[in-house]
């Protein structure tokens, strides 16, 4: 037999789905597990956002639909990018896509040949490198420090840049670490992209869930007409990951040849589920101010319980719900702390090495769960901790 192509072995997976099976073959053995793994809301998704996909669902809104997205949804994003980016793109800069994640695939298929550099976050969502990789791309993850609240600093990015640099991703809110860039920053990274003939892939899936800070998007610069794709999705601020739903919103040419992309691996997005993003966008946002009031509580219970753990200091994340403590005095490796919180103390977090290797030395806890259930985890770990020492 020939063998499977290449490419496939330098794809890779992703650690919160590692650690879930792993967390799921203790349960099945009667474990008690809690979970921090998975970068999920633990909400349901709100009623009338079910509602508009029942009522679609009972009209038999069911069949295909046009492979960029439908009109309704795309005029509701068009709306929504005016009241939170500050400008309104063209229907035509808009796909609809089943999910954020494909939008990362397609732009990167898109954009990125063989040879091309592609600028990143280190630690970041392991899909970036993965594709990276895929491509046969030049790795360009920059490492985000400590030191900076882990924001990626556009002078690290100036140093980066090469004649072969294509494309810069940026991701704030950002998964693993909760660091959100300045508006200064942002605003530096799409003139260093102008300057250079760059794109930006500017992931803002986590774009309602700061804390502090008001959203930013460097698209603000181009409006998205020029190199500027925004990248966002119903998955996290509306508790819909299930559901499988999100949009490009980028330059019109390029949304045009990833519309093609579309029809070539998924035909469309479902069509009901777009109509319940209709709902999501145009109807009450009331649920996603009570899940980030709910999440700003979880926030200090957790960032406040890390930081009395031997070992442990953790920084107040400033978006999303993941806490990222550093847990280098504890002497051992992201991994072996992981897995001894899942094994001896039946937390199960995941390493930091699984958003690349500035990963390490840290841990990613998604706090959706309940502040109980925070400071119950929080308790297990200190016992797990021998004497109360450091952890070892
Ligand atoms: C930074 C980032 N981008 C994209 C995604 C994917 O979102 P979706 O579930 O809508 O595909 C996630 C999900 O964890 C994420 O953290």
């Amino acid at each position: 037999m020939k063998a499977i192509a290449p490419g496939m072995d330098r794809i890779s997976g992703e650690g919160a789905f590692e650690y879930l099976a792993k967390a799921q073959g203790l349960e099945r053995e009667g474990a008690h597990v809690l979970h921090f793994e998975i970068g999920q809301p633990d909400f349901p998704t709100p009623l009338h956002i079910k509602e508009a996909a029942f009522k679609a669902i009972n009209e038999n809104y069911t069949g295909y639909v046009a492979a960029g997205g439908i009109a309704d949804l795309k005029a509701a994003i068009q709306e929504e990018i005016k009241r939170t980016r500050g400008f309104k793109p063209g229907a035509d800069q808009i796909l609809v896509l089943p999910g954020a994640k494909p939008g990362i695939f397609f732009s990167m298929l898109a954009l990125v040949e063989a040879g091309d550099e592609v600028l990143y976050p280190d630690p970041a969502f392991p899909t970036y490198g993965s594709l990276v990789k895929y491509l046969n791309a030049a790795d360009g993850a920059i490492p985000v420090k400590e030191e900076n609240e882990f924001r990626l600093d556009p002078a690290d990015i100036k140093k980066r840049l090469t004649a072969k640099t294509k494309l810069i991703i940026l991701n704030s809110p950002q998964n693993p670490t909760g660091s959100v860039m300045t508006k200064d920053a942002l605003l530096a990274t799409a003139e260093l992209a102008q300057k250079h003939g760059v794109y930006i892939l500017s992931d803002e899936i986590y774009s309602k869930m700061l804390y502090d800070a008001a959203f930013y998007s460097p698209a603000a610069l181009d409006e998205a007409k020029e190199r500027t794709l925004i990248l966002d999705g119903f998955s996290k601020s509306y508790s819909m990951t299930g559901w499988r739903l999100g949009y490009l919103v980028g330059p019109a040419a390029i949304i045009k040849k990833m519309e093609i992309l579309m029809i070539n691996a998924l035909s469309c997005t479902a069509s009901f589920v777009q109509k319940a993003g209709i709902a999501a966008l145009e109807g009450s946002q009331e649920d996603l101010h009570k899940m980030m009031a709910a999440f700003r509580e979880r926030r200090a219970a957790i960032v406040k319980g890390l930081n009395e753990i031997p070992g442990f200091s953790c920084l107040a994340p400033k978006g999303a719900f993941y806490a990222f403590p550093n847990i280098k005095k504890t002497g051992k490796t992201s991994r072996e702390v992981a897995d001894d919180l899942l094994y001896k103390a039946g937390v199960c977090c995941l390493p930091g090495s699984a958003f690349g290797p500035g990963g390490e030395g840290y841990l990613r806890f998604s706090y959706a769960a309940s502040v109980e259930t925070i400071n119950e985890a929080v308790g297990k770990i200190k016992k797990a901790c021998p004497k109360n020492k450091q952890y070892r």
